[in-house]
């Protein structure tokens, strides 16, 4: 399963790109708000520091505007992935890029009619919002699997990109489904790092190691 980070904060890209385990990049209007800066000057910025997809979300309400929103953006950088949110207008614009060779990622996706749609009108990704599923007592992984099984059967190569992930078990739960790509905050990548486990191991074998040398030192030669 590949991984992106879901962020526009350059110095959590820095240190995921550092761990090397980063295969691309989502952003969306609230995380680019969120740095306070200029949108396409923060995205020049991270394209530089990523190597795969780095996606940018257009807002524009209809297709002919989403289209020309797009179309600057996908010449910032041969990785910019376009992302459209999941609307009749939004799956115009998606065709349409994709005839002109421009890859998009269709955003807020929560059904996997929606998805299923996505992929028909084009879209190289689709993202489903799982947490947020969650927050309202739904089930977003059970989506995931619907979607896995929908793209299986009539073998869309649209990439399923898990999204609004909170937590490592829904990362976990991503790759079992067998998920294409799931996007994480740089808060639950440090986390599918950790074990309570793995600290405590750590930590006796480094006072063990301390103690033989210590036993080493005071004897006699
Ligand atoms: O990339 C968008 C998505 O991951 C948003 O997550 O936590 O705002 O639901 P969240």
């Amino acid at each position: 399963m590949k991984i992106f980070l879901d962020t526009a904060n350059i110095t959590e890209i820095k240190r995921a790109v550092e761990l090397g385990l980063i295969d691309g990049v989502t952003t969306n209007p609230t995380l680019l708000s969120k740095e306070g800066r200029e949108p396409v000057s923060q995205l020049r910025e991270i394209i530089k520091l990523v190597h795969g997809p780095v996606n940018a979300e257009v807002v524009s309400p209809d297709a002919d505007d989403m289209v020309k929103d797009a179309k600057p953006l996908s010449k910032l950088g041969k990785n910019v992935v376009i992302k459209i949110p999941m609307c009749e207008q939004g799956l115009i614009a998606v065709r349409r890029l994709a005839e002109q060779g421009i890859k998009t990622n269709v955003t807020l996706i929560f059904s996997s009619s929606q998805a299923l749609l996505a992929a028909k009108a084009g879209a190289s990704y689709v993202s489903p919002f799982v947490g947020r599923i969650d927050d309202i007592s739904g089930n977003g992984m059970e989506l995931i699997q619907e979607i896995v099984t929908i793209f299986d059967n009539y073998l869309f190569k649209t990439e399923i990109i898990v999204a609004s992930i909170r937590h490592p078990v829904h990362f976990v739960q991503s790759a079992m489904i067998g998920a294409h790509i799931a996007t994480v905050p740089f808060n639950v990548l440090e986390r599918l790092m950790k074990h309570p486990l793995t600290d405590r191991g750590i930590d006796a074998f480094n006072k063990d190691w301390e103690k033989l040398k210590n036993a080493l030192k005071s004897k006699p030669h």
